[in-house]
């Protein structure tokens, strides 16, 4: 009888231990899943902010609020200039075609790039949905421009290349009338909470099952106005998606850089020093604007060394690095946004051994004739220097080598010669080659074995 009632218990504190953890409603709860594996080993990934900003495609992504929000004379004098009297901002969606998308074609260059996941912003501020919203009528994609589901397009072309696929979705409208009700009710009612954010939040996830959605627009309400913490509970306990799903922390006031899954704190985010908690670091290739623009020119373009620097650095400090491209209303992405990505994506082809799925090392960087960034792997250090000093010889301070360690560098055969000064640290030769035998053109990987 008792050996039974034992058994019984150990069977009933198994059943417990296989259950799945149930998360509540509060940040305490939500706080502490672990952020599934896959974010942080994916390091990479393409940020696309596509909408009806991107007919005027003109100033940034915020034309409408720049025009009739703050009212910048700069806009203002844009539409007198441009556009007939009278011609609204929702005049523009039909000329918002997407003509040119190829969905197949987009995938491939972010695959090029080396990118792990895509992010599409599937409605940003103004309110227009990239997917046949059933809450948003006559301002989606299906009914007006395109007259495609863009966001379900783009999803099933990355998938097909086992690329994550992220969903941005902004939280707040900033003209929608349920939202300006909120609004004028000091955020204490939730017409447009419930009318418009959560229904859309749910369709997403249930019609597209994201591997990511990132927030926005949830700054100028608490996070119990937006309801996000029942929704995230949502997400992670009974969701299709619920095993695999990442969140970042914009889900309400002072959310961001506390609460959620991986934190963006702010745009272009940078940490000096190794955070402790996941991060990403988002920022776009046109430095002036996320959405396209007609009037970009190169001094706004991050150079190629630039973006490049940024994905080491984001790396070694234990981020991930999502790179904005603005694609045009007719759905082609330029030539200049194209080359930087396949400049990353070759990069990436002799250096992503030390990029993808690496952790921080013990020290994050060094400077002296260069500046150096580390990750590590499975018992491997590398050390990506950025210039080549003059000397040719690259002198790492941190690693303390042993009679077995080898130092390579990616993309090169043969083993580097090395010595070991008490003072200075490791001094490594590197090979005298011409640049064009060089496996890159910047920030070269050296791979350290049998190091501590
Ligand atoms: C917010 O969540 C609570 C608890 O799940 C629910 O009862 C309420 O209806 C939700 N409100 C809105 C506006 O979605
Ligand atoms: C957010 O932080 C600010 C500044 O600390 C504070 O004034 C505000 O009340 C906070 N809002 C919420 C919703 O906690
Ligand atoms: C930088 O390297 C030079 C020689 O390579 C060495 O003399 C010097 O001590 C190093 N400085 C620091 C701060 O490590
Ligand atoms: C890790 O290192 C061990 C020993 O060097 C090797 O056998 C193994 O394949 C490595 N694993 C990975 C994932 O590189």
């Amino acid at each position: 009888m008792l050996l039974l009632l034992l058994l019984l218990l150990v069977a009933a504190a198994q059943a417990v231990a296989l259950a799945p953890r149930r998360f509540t409603p509060d940040w305490q709860s939500l706080d502490s899943r672990p952020l599934p594996s896959w974010f942080d080993e994916a390091k990479f990934g393409v940020f696309v902010h596509w909408g009806v900003f991107s007919v005027p495609a003109w100033g940034s992504e915020w034309f409408w609020w720049h025009w009739q929000g703050d009212r910048m004379p700069a806009y203002q004098r844009f539409m007198t200039e441009n556009y007939p009297p009278g011609f609204s901002y929702a005049d523009f969606a039909p000329q918002f075609t997407a003509r040119f998308f190829h969905p197949d074609q987009w995938a491939e260059l972010f695959q090029a790039a080396g990118a792990k996941y895509v992010v599409l912003t599937t409605k940003h501020h103004e309110g227009f949905t990239n997917w046949p919203s059933p809450v948003s009528w006559n301002w989606n994609s299906k009914d007006v421009g395109p007259h495609r589901d863009l966001v379900g397009e783009l999803g099933a072309a990355v998938r097909k290349r086992n690329i994550r696929y992220g969903l941005y979705h902004s939280l707040l409208v900033w003209f929608h009338p349920l939202y300006l009700l909120d609004k004028k009710n000091g955020f204490k009612t939730q017409h447009f909470v419930r009318a418009k954010t959560m229904p859309e939040l749910y369709d997403l996830v249930n019609s597209y099952k994201p591997d990511l959605i990132w927030s926005d627009g949830e700054w100028e309400c608490p996070d119990t106005y937006w309801n996000s913490t029942s929704f995230l509970a949502w997400l992670y306990n009974d969701s299709p998606v619920k095993d695999e799903v990442i969140v970042n922390d914009r889900w309400g006031q002072n959310c961001s850089c506390h609460h959620g899954g991986y934190y963006n704190c702010q745009d272009k985010y940078k940490p000096q020093s190794l955070p402790d908690h996941k991060w990403e670091m988002c920022t776009s290739m046109d430095r002036a604007s996320w959405g396209y623009r007609k009037d970009m020119t190169m001094s706004t373009i991050a150079k190629e060394n630039e973006i490049i620097e940024e994905l080491v650095q984001t790396v070694s400090l234990g981020g991930n690095y999502l790179l904005n491209i603005g694609p045009t209303k007719d759905g082609l992405i330029v030539p200049i946004f194209q080359e930087r990505l396949l400049a990353v994506g070759k990069w990436l082809q002799i250096n992503g051994e030390a990029i993808y799925a690496s952790k921080p090392w013990r020290v994050q960087s060094e400077k002296n004739k260069t500046v150096v960034w580390y990750t590590t792997k499975n018992a491997t250090v590398y050390a990506t220097f950025l210039y080549w000093p003059e000397n040719g010889i690259v002198n790492l301070k941190s690693p303390k080598t042993t009679s077995a360690t080898k130092i390579t560098m990616l993309g090169l055969e043969g083993d580097l010669s090395w010595t070991q000064d008490p003072l200075e640290g490791v001094l490594i030769s590197l090979p005298q080659l011409p640049p064009t035998v060089l496996p890159v053109e910047f920030a070269w990987t050296l791979k350290l074995t049998k190091v501590n």
